[in-house]
């Protein structure tokens, strides 16, 4: 999906890596409407301010809202899957795209949403992005029986993408941060650029990236190199890491799965590329692990 996001001053309580989480579930909710080729949306993340203004003057209702969507294309019946020739007419070969509408978010609202549902940002600003992009699809709920298959959806696309409930705002910076150390890969023999960012037991975050070598053997994961940066500021004890790449998903290697091991018996483990995002666990990825405790140490 071509999203164009613009953020108004007001909306500047999202968090950076929100473009590309919505533009995931953009891909996502295309993918789940079996709808192939290029759709673009525009985005705008506002404040509370922002949104009433637009819905006095689209709607005539002086009211804040947490989402607002504005459909360019008008399906006669169905959803964007059963007009795919209409969709097709709709095509602007200046743009490259179907246009599929305007989405507008208060993130004032979706932040208010959050704590009040106990769940992270990402997931609810993920659900009403989804929410706006649906109707933008041609879905409703005005009737129970459409809303319960516009609901089917919502759940189907936020489960693609693996925003569900156990992903927290603290998840997702751990993988920005992940992200961040990515770009400062040493990675020119490979050009499979790696970073790590691994929360210590006291919540400190620390971070690593690949560095490859000349002499191929002696380059260290960035896995490896985030727990040895932990350990020289004291942290001995982690919860979680996130490993970010580019290209094919991230899985720690051999040697890294047993490197972590030394200090977490167990702690998440968050992959994600450029695509997605998959949540495992240390225990699960090194199952029947020898650890420090065999040795009369306590892990
Ligand atoms: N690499 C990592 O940093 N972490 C992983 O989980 C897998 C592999 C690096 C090592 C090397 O620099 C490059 O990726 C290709 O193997």
């Amino acid at each position: 999906m071509r999203l164009e996001t613009t953020i108004e001053a007001g909306g500047r309580g999202a968090p950076g890596y929100m473009h590309e989480l919505l533009s995931e579930l953009g891909d996502a909710a295309l993918a789940a409407e079996g709808l192939a080729g290029q759709y673009g949306v525009f985005l705008l993340l506002t404040d509370d301010k922002g949104i009433r203004a637009i819905n006095r003057r689209a709607r005539g209702l002086d009211r804040a809202t947490d989402v607002l969507s504005f459909p360019s294309v008008r399906y006669k019946a169905g959803t964007a899957r059963d007009n795919s020739a209409q969709l097709r007419r709709e095509y602007d070969p200046q743009t490259r795209c179907v246009h599929l509408g305007d989405v507008v978010l208060s993130v004032d609202r979706a932040l208010e949403q959050a704590a009040a549902f106990g769940h992270s940002l990402a997931r609810e600003m993920g659900f009403l992005f989804v929410h706006g992009l649906l109707h933008l699809l041609g879905y409703d709920h005005e009737e129970a029986a459409q809303g319960n298959i516009m609901r089917g959806m919502e759940e189907d696309i936020m489960n693609r993408v693996g925003l569900d409930r156990t992903l927290t705002d603290d998840d997702f910076t751990l993988v920005s941060t992940a992200r961040k150390a990515m770009e400062l890969a040493y990675a020119p023999y490979s050009h499979y650029r790696v970073g790590a960012c691994v929360r210590a037991a006291d919540g400190r975050l620390f971070k690593g990236c690949n560095v490859e070598n000349a002499s191929f053997g002696l380059s260290i994961c960035a896995e490896r190199n985030a727990m040895t940066t932990a350990v020289a500021e004291g942290a001995t004890a982690f919860t979680a890491i996130a490993i970010a790449a580019e290209g094919a998903m991230p899985s720690p290697c051999g040697a890294c799965r047993q490197f972590m091991r030394e200090f977490a018996r167990d702690m998440r483990v968050i992959l994600v590329n450029g695509e997605s995002i998959q949540e495992t666990t240390l225990s699960r990825l090194l199952p029947d692990s020898f650890g420090p405790e065999a040795l009369g140490k306590e892990s």
